[in-house]
């Protein structure tokens, strides 16, 4: 098969390759996928797991990307809740091969069914980006309607998620971003917009929750502007500074074939926009990924036309 391999850290984009690969095999509770829409994470090459695994040994060459959208074509020993044929989307695991590729394989308990009617490319799109939101604000965030919330980076991937769904438990949300991102926030559903390029974060006031998608100054400067009993959740790393009265979540999102149900519905009845950036075949991935304009929203690769 056709996959993106990289083998060098330092190279970073510019050292992955188009190769062929074996095709995989199902493990135990393992399904094969053929890959229509694979979508990749733009911190990805610094991820540890791109490049060892779970004992730190180097696993390279490996398969970048870790969310896909396609159909069944093996399932594993044991596997049972999915089947040959069927639509799936959801995220395979950070130290395995992953979907940049004509087939992956995953535990079926990371997939969920794909409707008929949700595109292969929107599945892939909103894999990692809506569940991250979800269980960020959901799970560790536990926001409530009426609250206040910091969405950052309002306009990219996850942000734009975390807005949408902010908006839709009913609070009052915050965007953040570059001065350029200001209509997109407010599209997706922000209430008001900080520029945080010219605009004094601090002057937004006490809110009960901040998304942090950015870290390091704004990261810290954001735990000040925590309520009592609110919550600074981070999915960049443990936050340097601490709420003074309150909480810091840093998690790493995990699949979770409800919560990928949750947010398929989202998309087919319209409450969930997916934003999606650049789409390119896996042919064209490594070129594109090298390219130097300014990104916009999730990066999808359209394995399968
Ligand atoms: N822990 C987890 O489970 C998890 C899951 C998903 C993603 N993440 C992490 O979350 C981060 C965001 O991912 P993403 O896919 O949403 O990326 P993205 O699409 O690039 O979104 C980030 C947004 O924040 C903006 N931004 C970043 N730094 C900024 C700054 N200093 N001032 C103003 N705007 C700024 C970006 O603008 P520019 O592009 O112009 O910088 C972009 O619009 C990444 O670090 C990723 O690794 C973690």
């Amino acid at each position: 098969m056709k996959a993106i391999v990289v083998t060098d850290q330092a190279a970073g984009t510019a050292g992955m390759k188009l190769v062929e690969r074996p095709e995989p095999q199902p493990s135990i509770n393992d399904v094969v996928v053929q890959v229509y829409a694979s979508g990749f994470v733009n911190t990805e090459l610094g991820w540890p797991s791109t490049w060892t695994d779970r004992l730190d040994r180097d696993r390279t060459p490996s398969i970048p990307g870790h969310e896909l959208a396609g159909v069944v074509t093996a399932i594993g020993y044991g596997t049972t809740g999915l089947s040959v044929g069927q639509r799936v989307f959801g995220l395979t695991d950070w130290y395995r091969d992953g979907t940049l590729a004509e087939y992956a394989a995953v535990e079926a308990r990371n997939l969920a069914p794909l409707p008929g009617d949700v595109d292969f490319t929107v599945g892939a799109s909103v894999a990692i980006s809506g569940l991250t939101a979800w269980q960020g604000l959901v799970v560790h965030g536990r926001v409530l309607a009426g609250q206040r919330v910091i969405a950052h980076g309002a306009a990219g991937a996850v942000g734009s998620m975390v807005t949408q769904l902010a908006r839709e438990l009913g609070a009052y949300v915050i965007g953040s971003g570059r001065a350029a991102d200001r209509q997109s926030a407010l599209d997706f559903g922000a209430h008001e917009f900080v520029n945080l390029e010219t605009d004094v974060l601090e002057d937004v006031g006490g809110v009960d929750l901040v998304f942090d998608v950015i870290g390091g100054d704004i990261g810290k400067r954001s735990a000040g502007l925590i309520r009592a009993g609110g919550t600074l959740v981070s999915v960049v790393g443990p936050p340097e500074a601490r709420p003074a009265d309150g909480l810091a979540v840093d998690f790493v999102v995990e699949s979770d074939r409800a919560q990928l149900s949750e947010i398929v519905q989202r998309v087919q009845d319209g409450r969930l926009r997916t934003n999606i950036g650049n789409v390119s075949t896996l042919d064209d991935a490594v070129a594109a990924f090298n390219r130097t304009e300014r990104r916009k929203g999730k990066r999808i690769i359209r394995v399968r036309p």
